[in-house]
């Protein structure tokens, strides 16, 4: 391919080398999307555009871009200690943000294990469940129950227990003993629901089939994310949640909730359980946990899970894993001054004082060409595109380019284009996002 250089303000590197993740690599070389700088709610590009970020850079800036008091933490932590071995030592900032971690959880989940990204929370979250009935005694509960349309990362656990078929169908067999329950998403019942649907929480009832078909002794635990955010925003309906966690309860079941876009946030709550008032065993959390600065993941536990593993002697390692980089000092720092950042400017709060502005304007586009639905909740919003004829994805990704071309960065999964801004967003640039957007669905 043809080296390509410029005369804009920041020339573009040579492209040749970087293999760009999740990424259509050839049309992305034609037409490439680099920023280059960002600060609040703006980024600016490589040929020096500016544009407001609709999407949080990837749902993880809930602080805003270069948030100053991140900055300043990373940086001063940088000056004193850039790295401590992780294995069999530590460092202080690590146990601090573990504590905070567990103060802002739903109660008696107090424990918490670091990794690197969500990915690597997801499949550490499946190995801790797995592991937890081991110990306990009950080694024969090895299967594990996702869904449908569910994302949890890319890892192998995380690929055999998502739901997403393009991300599975190139690796060969996966993890073995997973069954996924139905999604709940359902237009000819639920479309244009405001906030939760009515229907579907009979679905979790496919949860109790499932173990029925199995034998409780033989399963683990069930995966979901309470809202499905990369398959493209879905609610879940009044009452399913519950189901879920009743089940769970009357098999023994661990019941994981995937916190991943729903942390920090982005429901109006630190988590979508609180939102939600149903308590999960095990959350996972990434991206918001540091606001996107420096990349962690980790996953919360109940305390007594934890307890189950401290037995034997003393000298050995309870639980055989851990990474290079869990609870890394920047990482650690950037956390706890996220968390600063949230908390003193109110932040989880200001997102569900925005819900009602952001749900009546994302519902404003009802009736803009090929809209077929719009669901939103805290400062999460998705609509969606009747897809063009045997080419799906291509009308989302066209809204993509023109809001992109007009100034709005926004995200598309499918045929449906999700809004995840930052929690810092005012009433004035939720009009500018989703003006954009309408001139960008009347184009159509
Ligand atoms: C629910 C959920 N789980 C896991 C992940 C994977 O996180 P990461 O990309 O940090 O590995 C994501 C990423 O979007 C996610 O949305």
């Amino acid at each position: 391919m043809a080296k390509r250089q410029s005369d804009l303000p920041n020339p573009l590197p040579d492209m040749d080398a970087y293999w760009v993740p999740f990424t259509a690599n050839r049309a992305f070389r034609k037409d490439p999307k680099l920023i280059v700088e960002a600060e609040g709610m703006y980024c600016t590009t490589h040929d020096g555009r500016r544009l407001l970020d609709g999407i949080a850079g990837l749902w993880c800036c809930n602080a805003g871009h270069r948030h100053p008091k991140i900055v300043a933490a990373v940086k001063e932590q940088l000056d004193r200690l850039d790295y401590s071995l992780a294995f069999q030592m530590s460092h202080p900032r690590a146990f601090e943000l573990a504590s905070r971690l567990a103060a802002i959880s739903p109660e008696g989940l107090g424990r918490v294990f670091f990794t690197n990204s969500g990915s690597e929370a997801v499949d550490t979250a499946l190995k801790i469940a797995l592991a937890y009935h081991r110990v306990r005694g009950e080694g024969t509960r090895t299967r594990l129950i996702g869904r449908e349309r569910g994302y949890h990362g890319v890892g192998f656990g995380g690929i055999s227990v998502g739901g997403i078929s393009p991300n599975r169908r190139m690796f060969g067999a996966l993890i073995p003993g997973v069954d996924h329950m139905p999604h709940t998403h359902n237009l000819e019942h639920n479309a244009f629901s405001r906030g939760q649907p009515e229907w579907g929480a009979h679905l979790a009832e496919e949860l109790e089939r499932i173990v029925e078909l199995h034998d409780p002794s033989n399963v683990a635990a069930v995966i979901v994310e309470p809202i499905a955010g990369s398959a493209g925003v879905l609610l879940p309906p009044k009452g399913y949640l519950e189901k879920l966690r009743e089940i769970c309860d009357r098999h023994g079941l661990l019941l994981i909730f995937d916190e991943v876009i729903t942390g920090f946030g982005r429901t109006g709550a630190a988590f979508a359980a609180e939102r939600f008032g149903v308590k999960p065993d095990i959350i996972t959390v990434a991206k918001g946990l540091t606001s996107g600065t420096v990349p962690m993941g980790g996953v919360i536990l109940r305390d007594d899970i934890f307890e189950a593993f401290m037995t034997g002697p003393e000298e050995t390692i309870e639980f055989p894993h851990g990474y290079t980089y869990s609870g890394h000092p920047l990482a650690a720092a950037a956390g706890c001054a996220a968390l600063d950042a949230y908390l003193e400017e109110g932040l989880f709060e200001r997102a569900r004082e925005l819900e009602p502005y952001l749900e009546e304007r994302l519902h404003g586009l009802r009736g803009k060409p090929h809209v077929i639905d719009i669901r939103s909740i805290g400062l999460l919003g998705a609509v969606e595109l009747e897809p063009v004829e045997g080419r799906p994805t291509l009308r989302a990704m066209e809204v993509f380019r023109r809001c992109y071309r007009d100034g709005v960065i926004v995200r598309t999964t499918g045929d449906t284009v999700a809004l995840t801004p930052p929690l810092i967003i005012s009433r004035e640039q939720i009009d500018t996002i989703v003006d954009t957007l309408a001139s960008a669905l009347d184009e159509a």
